[in-house]
């Protein structure tokens, strides 16, 4: 696991230098990389650098036939030092007639992360869903060979490459049962399945880290309370499993649990590493920047959750895409989502309203973009201000458009225009007064001019 680590580590000095000193870096022994310090002198401005001065990695879910995307791709290695195969690694993309593989698309992801120093988790090896129709025709003894040559040939094609690999994912069922999932392994093998499974992966790849994934099982509750009793059983029975994976797609009907923190630290005190492995949560602006910052914050204070996963890059390729989950938009803009987990990573970028951006603790008051309206010609912006710590008497931000764009009309704000109309700084008018953590909000309208799609910049909030 140290060669891992170091990976890791390398990634993010890596995402932290640029490309001249990553060559330097790359012929720097692991021991000279242990000893690089762990604080700079300017706060790491990548997703992956600052979450590996805390000793994490930061990933996404990549999709193969995206890679050849060059802002897909140039998003991915700039921000990012882990992988996950969102599809390609399931069975029904390796294995999708008996004994007959085919790693071609995961082989891709691999290949690309690897060769850019990024860690790789593998998902996954033993799941009810995206089961290609021959193994739920299977009767138990040929069910349980074809699971264990199943997991034998994959971990084995890609032994010493992947850092975590969900053996099991999501074997247990929704509600108050606690009770298993009904699946082909779980209805004919019963429930040694999981177990097999995992002692067949440690004689497999006995260097992985071995995780068993799920969602609603974010906070305690009979779902996470029935895996954290399948967890104790194994480590007190020396079955072997190295980590937990939380999912953690949260939106409104499910939103982070007040006790993400506590259920994290109760499981890492079983023995085990903690992973937020498919993160997403649907919304936007400075409620979904609360969220972000609120989870990463959460992991960092348990020591043992190594690592976080966000389910995709841009919002347009999220599974649900319409709820914009992610950190970038459609565009790869930085939300103001992403401002607040670099901020809660201890980075900054120095942009995108970072300090006096969302997530940023210390700041008087911040300012969050979010597009209300959008008729293709023109759109209607939003800009929620909220106070920080201490109640605030007046606001002040700079909103900068992309030309040809236009503003024609502000309101619940004063604007006044720099010399080359682009910039416009917003006052507040009858609204300047907030109270600690309170928010009012100001909105505008532009015309595109046939123009970019490109939103509007904010500058820090500054307030009086
Ligand atoms: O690639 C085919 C395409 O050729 C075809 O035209 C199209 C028609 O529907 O389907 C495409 O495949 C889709 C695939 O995503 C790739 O986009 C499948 O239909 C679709 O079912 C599949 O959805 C995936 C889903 O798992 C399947 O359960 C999502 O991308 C993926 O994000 C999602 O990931 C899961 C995790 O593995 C486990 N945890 C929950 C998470 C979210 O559902």
């Amino acid at each position: 696991m140290r060669m891992i680590k170091l990976g890791i580590r390398e990634a993010g000095a890596k995402a932290a230098r640029g490309p001249l000193a990553v060559a330097a870096t790359a012929l720097l022994t692991a021991t000279a990389l242990v000893a690089l310090p762990q604080s700079t002198a300017h706060a790491a401005d990548t997703l992956g650098a600052a979450a590996a001065e805390k000793g994490r990695y930061f990933g996404a879910a990549v999709a193969a036939n995206h890679l050849g995307e060059a802002q897909y791709a140039a998003t991915l290695n700039t921000e990012f030092n882990s992988v996950t195969p969102e599809n390609e690694m399931k069975w029904d993309a390796l294995e999708p007639s008996r004994g007959s593989f085919s790693f071609g698309n995961a082989d891709r992801i691999v290949n690309h992360a690897r060769g850019r120093g990024m860690a790789v988790r593998g998902h996954t090896l033993v799941w009810h869903s995206q089961l290609p129709g021959w193994v739920s025709g299977l009767g138990t003894s040929d069910l349980r060979s074809a699971m264990n040559n199943h997991i034998t040939q994959v971990m084995t094609h890609y032994r010493g490459q992947i850092h975590s690999w969900d053996v099991v994912n999501e074997a247990f069922q929704d509600g108050s049962s606690g009770a298993r999932r009904s699946s082909p392994f779980q209805d004919r093998l019963g429930n040694g399945f999981i177990e097999e499974a995992f002692r067949t992966a440690r004689a497999t790849d006995p260097n992985a880290k071995l995780c068993y994934n799920d969602y609603n099982t974010d906070g305690v509750n009979a779902k996470s309370n029935a895996v954290y009793t399948m967890v104790r059983d194994f480590k007190s029975r020396g079955v072997p499993i190295d980590c937990v994976g939380f999912q953690s797609h949260f939106n409104s009907a499910s939103p982070v649990p007040s006790d993400y923190r506590a259920n994290l630290q109760r499981f890492a005190d079983l023995g085990v590493d903690v992973q937020i492995t498919e993160l997403d949560i649907e919304g936007s602006g400075t409620t979904q920047a609360t969220n972000y910052g609120n989870v990463v914050t959460a992991c960092l204070a348990v020591s043992r959750c190594t690592g976080i996963t966000v389910w995709g890059i841009p919002d347009k390729y999220s599974w649900r895409s319409s709820g914009t989950p992610l950190l970038f938009d459609d565009n790869y803009t930085k939300k103001p989502a992403y401002h607040a987990v670099l901020s809660a990573l201890g980075g900054s970028d120095g942009g995108g309203g970072d300090p006096g951006g969302p997530g940023d603790p210390d700041a008087a008051c911040t300012a969050a973009y979010t597009t209300a309206e959008d008729w293709g010609g023109g759109y209607n912006g939003k800009v929620t201000i909220t106070a920080g710590r201490s109640p605030i008497s007046a606001w002040a931000v700079n909103v900068t458009m992309t030309p040809p764009q236009k503003v024609s009309t502000v309101w619940n704000g004063s604007p006044t225009w720099d010399g080359s109309g682009n910039v416009m700084t917003v006052r507040s008018s009858w609204n300047g007064t907030l109270a600690a953590g309170a928010s009012t909000t100001f909105g505008f309208t532009v015309t595109r001019n046939g123009g970019s799609t490109t939103p509007p910049q904010l500058g820090p909030c500054t307030a009086s």
